[in-house]
């Protein structure tokens, strides 16, 4: 197979976190880099595919050859997800919050008793790209970062959110932040334990697999 083996397809990457506002100053987010889903991203773009690649905040340069569209909430992140399709391949990396803030208008003050949130559950972005329909990409990948029982609950997470794939991250270690990863590939057909790897060679290893796949 040559080095283009992604030329002419269009791939959709989520990666980075999303902020959700407590008022105009203040946010819930979480610990995701953005690392590893910038270099799916990257490898897939090094395919000769085409990539658009909804970016949560990071402070991480674009990789060669994406399109990035830049998102702060998960809200954000699920409406470009959709003004980007029509795509052959999905490939979900971002650390997406669970749940939103009923956010104030105003700052709120320091004064009297300290406020109390109230969360509310944000869209899945995932399930909502991989449910069934005209529009649905050919081959739907989830990441899920997993302290216990990782392969278990991926295979669960698979079939739950109708994805084709996950990668099941091991985040019991040091894998926010950090340059290296503990992945499993669950796909239909079974699960592979991969070594652990630089999140450069996870990206390559799995855009090598979705170029095979498609
Ligand atoms: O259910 P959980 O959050 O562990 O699932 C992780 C996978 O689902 C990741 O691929 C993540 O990008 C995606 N996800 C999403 N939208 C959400 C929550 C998770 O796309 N609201």
């Amino acid at each position: 197979a040559g080095p283009q083996r992604l030329a002419g397809r269009h791939a959709i990457v989520t990666a980075g976190p999303t902020h959700e506002a407590i008022d105009p100053v203040r946010y819930l987010a979480n610990r995701s880099s953005g690392k590893q889903g910038y270099a799916v991203a990257g490898a897939l773009a090094a395919l000769g595919c085409r990539v658009t690649l909804v970016s949560g905040p990071v402070a991480l340069p674009t990789p060669a050859g994406c399109d990035r569209v830049d998102v702060v909430s998960a809200r954000d992140m699920a409406a470009a997800v959709e003004s980007a399709l029509p795509a052959d391949i999905a490939v979900m990396v971002a650390a997406v919050a669970d749940w939103r803030v009923e956010a104030a208008g105003a700052k709120l003050k320091k004064k009297g008793a300290p406020p109390a949130l109230t969360l509310v559950e944000n869209p899945d972005i995932l399930a909502g790209i991989a449910a069934p329909g005209p529009r649905r990409p050919r081959l739907v990948v989830g990441f899920a970062a997993e302290t216990e029982t990782t392969r278990e609950h991926a295979q669960a997470k698979r079939v739950r959110k109708n994805a084709d794939w996950i990668v099941a991250n091991d985040v019991s270690g040091d894998v926010f932040g950090g340059d290296a990863n503990l992945v499993h590939l669950v796909t239909g057909s079974g699960v592979e334990d991969w070594p652990p790897l630089p999140k450069a060679e996870v990206a390559r290893r799995l855009a090598a697999r979705i170029a095979d796949a498609l």
